[in-house]
């Protein structure tokens, strides 16, 4: 058993509802608090000085200076294995070139999956660790990371490999989603749907086989996978037995809808969610993710957070770092700006990236300062947590703990 503390203030976020919107009067926020901790779980939180005499003789890591705890982050959609580097990609974008144009000019999905493919496994392993440690050092302990740069057989399985070597060198939980659906290759001789056939005959089963993910992306897009197809082939990975996510809504709607229909655990995106789109979203137990990261990096709007919120739905934040359309990697930052965009209180950012967020990937036992809950918890030196978000992510985090250990 080990006690830490005092903390100036604890941020639980316990007893927050999963859905809808949040007030700042409902954070539950304990003055110079304690942590209680036995095998990697939270056993009680409450106030530092009578912990320490209610449990004598235990193990006591003394907080120095005025440091305030929240739940360590999650971030449940990223792109972060992949080789290579758009910025030439982004410079073209802001002068004002299209995106067939970039294209054409070697930019675009199709060369981070060239740089990809042709990257050794351990170039890919040291900077997809490197990005992890990026992401730990903001307090990110969950990290959810998709394949999709590869889209073949042996590059796909590459990818999924290399995430799966990246956890025996991580303290953060890593969780593979397959994305071999993010667009038909350029060398794939036949029709979407016989890419997607594809797909499910020659990679799901050597994914299932050598349990390399339990969750299956596709980008439902004009530029990439149609409607209907989609509809099909998710239903048909939902057979295999994965669990379902969907880049839905990023640029045309319709396809948030699909997500909810067939179940998906998330739907991300959603910058073009129509009125109407958003009730049934907020109905449903599809998690509505907002990527911050990609309207930043696009100069596009931002996904209709407030809104999807005032409906009743569950909002996630997450950054979708990837070297295209979001290569900024800081999910502070962004949810803070989204924050300012779409007037979202502390509590509702706060929650968009913990439990919310990890209850799109599926994980219930985190999230939350709450007994039994995983002690994966971030530190600030600061005496109010408000100036985590009011920094706009430029107050680093002091100390990231993963199942009660500092990882630092
Ligand atoms: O989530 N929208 C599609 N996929 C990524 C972009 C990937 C890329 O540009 O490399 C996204 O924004
Ligand atoms: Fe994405």
């Amino acid at each position: 058993m080990k006690l830490i503390g005092p903390f100036k203030q604890v941020v639980t976020l316990s007893h927050l509802p999963l859905r809808g919107k949040l007030s700042d009067e409902q954070l539950e926020i304990i003055p110079d608090g304690g942590i209680l901790i036995q095998n990697g779980k939270i056993l009680h939180i409450g106030n530092f000085e009578a912990l320490k005499s209610e449990n004598q003789n235990i193990e006591i890591e003394t907080v120095e200076g005025e440091q305030i705890v929240l739940p360590a982050f999650v971030d449940s959609h990223t792109h972060i294995c992949f080789g290579g580097n758009r910025a030439n990609d982004f410079a073209m974008r802001n002068a004002g070139k299209t995106y067939l144009e970039i294209a054409e000019n070697g930019g675009g999905i199709w060369s981070s999956v060239l740089h990809t493919r042709n990257a050794s496994e351990e170039e890919l392993l040291k900077t997809l660790v490197e990005r992890i440690n990026f992401l730990i050092s903001l307090g990110i302990t969950t990290i959810e990371i998709k394949s999709g740069y590869g889209l073949d057989v042996e590059n796909e399985l590459k990818m999924l490999r290399i995430i799966k070597k990246a956890q025996e060198q991580t303290k953060a939980t890593l969780v593979p989603t397959c994305l071999s659906a993010h667009l038909k290759p350029r060398d794939f001789e036949g029709t979407n749907g016989e890419y997607l056939n594809y797909i499910l005959s020659k990679i799901l089963p050597k994914v299932k086989e050598e349990k390399l993910a339990k969750r299956v992306d596709i980008f439902i897009e004009k530029s990439a996978f149609q409607p209907e197809e989609s509809k099909e082939f998710l239903l048909k990975t939902k057979d295999l037995g994965f669990n379902i996510t969907v880049h839905a809504d990023q640029f045309t709607s319709g396809s948030s809808r699909i997500a909810v229909e067939v179940g998906a655990k998330s739907a991300d995106h959603l910058e073009a969610t129509i009125d109407e789109d958003i009730a049934f979203l907020a109905k449903s137990d599809t998690v509505a993710t907002a990527l911050p990261g990609a309207s930043l990096g696009l100069g596009e709007k931002f996904t209709p957070a407030r809104k999807l919120l005032d409906a009743g739905a569950i909002l996630a934040i997450a950054s979708d770092w990837n070297p295209g359309s979001a290569p900024m990697g800081n999910l502070i930052t962004q949810a803070s700006i989204l924050a300012t965009f779409e007037k979202l209180t502390t509590a509702e950012v706060l929650a968009g990236i913990t439990f919310r967020a990890a209850f799109a990937l599926g994980l219930e036992d985190r999230g939350r300062l709450t007994e039994g809950f995983k002690a994966d918890f971030v530190t600030f030196k600061t005496s109010n947590f408000q100036n985590v978000l009011y920094n706009q992510g430029s107050l680093k985090a002091e100390n990231v703990y993963v199942d009660g250990l500092k990882t630092n």
